[in-house]
Formats: C-alpha cells, structure tokens, sequence
C-alpha cells in the first residue's frame, strides 16, 4: 500500500487519533528534520506524521528545514504527502474556518533552501511543476470531505510568504492582484521539494484569519487559534473518511 504521510502546521501538533508505534529519528545529508517522524496508524491506515514547526511549535517558518523534512518522509516510505497548512483568506470564498484544497503556488519567500539540486550533479535539472499538486490526491481529499459531510473549497492559489511577520495590507492587495486566494508561510518550497522527490503532494488549508486589510482591525493570534480548532476539527473528520 502506498504510505501516506501527514504534516502537520501551526493547529496540528499531534493528532490526537493517531496511534502510535514508534518514533523515527532520521538523520538526512540535509541536516534534522523538524523532529522525529511519528509511524503510526489513523484509523486503521499506516500513516507518518511530522509536524512542521515541531513538537512543541518552537520552528517559526523561515527556520523549518524542508529539505530535511521531504527527505526523512521519503526514506521512511512515503510516496504521498498531505500537507496540513494553516492560511490567510484573500478571496471572498476563503473565510476563516473554511478548508481549501488549493491548485497553484505562488512563490514570494526568499531566502529559503529550495532543492535538492545543488551539489555533485552531472547535470542541470528542471523539474515540471505546471501543476504544483498532485491531482489525485488532490480529488481524494475532495471526495473524502463529501463523504465527511465537510465543506472542502477545490482550487485556488496559495501565495507562500517569508513570514514570520504577517503581511501588509498593500501586500495582500499586490497578492490578490496576481490570482493569491490563500496566503500562508510554508508552502515552499515544500511542494516543490516534494515533487523533486516525486512524491504525491496535496495541501489543505484551514483559513486561520482574513488576510491583513480583508477584514477590519488587527489580526490576533486569539482569533487564528479559535478559528483553527474548529477547522482542524473538520480536518480530522475529512481525514477518518479518507
Ligand atoms: N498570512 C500568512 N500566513 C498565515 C496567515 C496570514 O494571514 N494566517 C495563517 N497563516
């Protein structure tokens, strides 16, 4: 069977149902990944669980070590990666506790180690990534959300930002005049890792908050906490039924 692999984002540290077998410590050529990787199984399904800023939150997103992290999943087995992300909503269809299961990146970080293509290569490669997500995955996490009884937005563009700060009103403006309906910190050059690894990789996002200016007011981390209980609630329901 395929090994799927969850990571988890800010919101989802440890899935309460997951059972655990054993924790893997996995040393890459890339450095540590964000902490051990959990085997384990989710309601009967072998799964890996990793959560992105580690076990107890301490890596903000700029400092979370992707390579690492792609790399370890995919030596443990993985060959599918659900990508749990927490997000801004842009768009009028992207309000906070929403789920959106997003077709396209937009790349604005900078600075970040973005390949694995850097050393000792005999020669230079060019990954395709026309389409950022892995399609089937994507429409599995669709259908599992029908089943859930779950509202699951299929589609938009998801800009990743350098964070940790949260954006400007005139960047949010800039981002959704270039086609962004989500903003989010880590979703790349995750999906791109991942791809250069061919791993099958789909995010879904849990709106945290109105992105900055969508809405009136200061964005408080009060707000994204209590609007991502309830999203990463639905989350786990989507995931039973997956
Ligand atoms: N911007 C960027 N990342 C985020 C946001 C946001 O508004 N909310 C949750 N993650």
């Amino acid at each position: 069977m395929t090994q799927l692999a969850v990571i988890g984002g800010t919101g989802l540290a440890s899935p309460e149902l997951l059972q655990v077998h054993a924790q893997e410590n996995v040393h890459t050529p890339f450095g540590e990944p964000s902490g051990p990787i959990t085997r384990g199984t989710l309601f009967g399904q072998e799964v890996l669980f990793l959560p992105r800023h580690g076990y107890g939150h301490h890596l903000p997103p700029h400092r979370v070590n992707y390579r690492a992290n792609i790399w370890a999943l995919h030596e443990l087995g993985a060959r599918e990666v659900i990508a749990v992300a927490a997000v801004g909503g842009i768009t009028a269809a992207m309000e906070p506790g929403v789920l959106a299961v997003p077709d396209q990146i937009i790349d604005y970080t900078w600075g970040r180690t973005s390949t694995f293509f850097v050393d000792d290569l005999d020669h230079v490669t060019h990954i395709d990534f026309t389409e950022p997500y892995c399609e089937a995955l994507r429409q599995r996490l669709l259908q599992a959300a029908a089943r859930a009884g779950v509202e699951m937005v299929d589609g938009g563009t998801y800009g990743a930002t350098q964070g940790p700060r949260l954006e400007s009103r005139a960047e949010i403006q800039r981002m959704q005049r270039d086609g962004c309906d989500l903003v989010g910190m880590t979703g790349m050059p995750e999906a791109a890792l991942a791809r250069e690894l061919s791993l099958c990789y789909a995010s879904c996002a849990v709106v945290a908050n109105w992105a900055a200016g969508k809405a009136e007011g200061e964005i408080t981390m009060a707000e994204i906490e209590t609007n991502l209980k309830g999203g990463m609630a639905d989350l786990g329901r989507v995931l039973v039924a997956l």
